[in-house]
């Protein structure tokens, strides 16, 4: 039935995003809300699955249930490493968090000071390690799901990700059209896997897409 069709199966998501600290009171980082991350866990638990999540940012209340673990995490750095120590355990990851993709090179341990007279102030960034990417690198029989969020040339850059990524799913998602993004309630998404052509899903509810993600999953896993 409906709600066993992931019983016995461990789901690992991540939702939310990271922020990168510059001092004790700044930090780069982004405007993902968690909606859709969270949708995905509610949806899996009502399949019957066990979840750990992964939650950076997020604006959205995270559910409580006992089949539930969640892990806060702030930094990329700290995503990952529970990435990787939850990764050897589970059937299939979903990749919902917005990651920084560079950090400050440095972090001051004091609040950094306005100069007098200084009219501009720059910040060095390095690049941060892609957590889709490792686990995509280390899979075994992992169904690994991720996303992809563009405002341009949405199909392209989402089909290279899948074959950087050694992704099974890439959700693709225009966050530039209205009803489809960061924030909002609805999205427009289209499914790549590597042997299908993509799959364009209408405007759904994020609660409507987190259902069908898991449905394709547990298709998957049932093979
Ligand atoms: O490359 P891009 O950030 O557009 O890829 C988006 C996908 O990769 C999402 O699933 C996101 O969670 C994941 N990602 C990641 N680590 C990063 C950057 C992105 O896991 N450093």
């Amino acid at each position: 039935t409906a709600s066993t069709r992931l019983a016995n199966r461990h789901l690992l998501v991540t939702a939310g995003g990271t922020r990168e600290p510059l001092d004790p009171v700044r930090y780069i980082g982004n405007r993902s809300s968690g909606k859709m991350g969270v949708a995905i866990v509610k949806a899996a638990l009502a399949a019957g699955a066990k979840v750990t999540l992964i939650a950076g940012s997020v604006q959205v209340a995270l559910p409580i249930h006992p089949r539930l673990t969640v892990q806060r995490v702030t930094t990329t750095a700290e995503m990952l490493a529970a990435a990787q120590a939850a990764f050897p355990t589970v059937d299939a990851v979903v990749m919902a968090a917005a990651v920084a993709d560079f950090r400050p090179a440095t972090i001051s341990d004091q609040k950094i000071k306005k100069q007098a007279g200084q009219e501009a102030f720059t910040v060095q960034l390095v690049k941060n390690p892609d957590i889709l990417a490792t686990l995509g690198a280390k899979k075994t029989t992992q169904v690994i799901m991720g996303f992809a969020a563009e405002t341009n040339d949405l199909l392209a850059h989402a089909k290279e990700k899948l074959a950087k990524k050694h992704a099974d799913y890439i959700v693709a998602n225009d966050v530039s059209q209205a009803g489809s993004g960061f924030g909002v309630a609805t999205d427009q998404v289209t499914i790549l896997t590597p042997d299908q052509a993509p799959q364009a899903w209408p405007l759904l509810t994020k609660q409507e897409v987190g259902h069908r993600l898991v449905a394709l999953l547990a298709a998957r896993l049932a093979k």
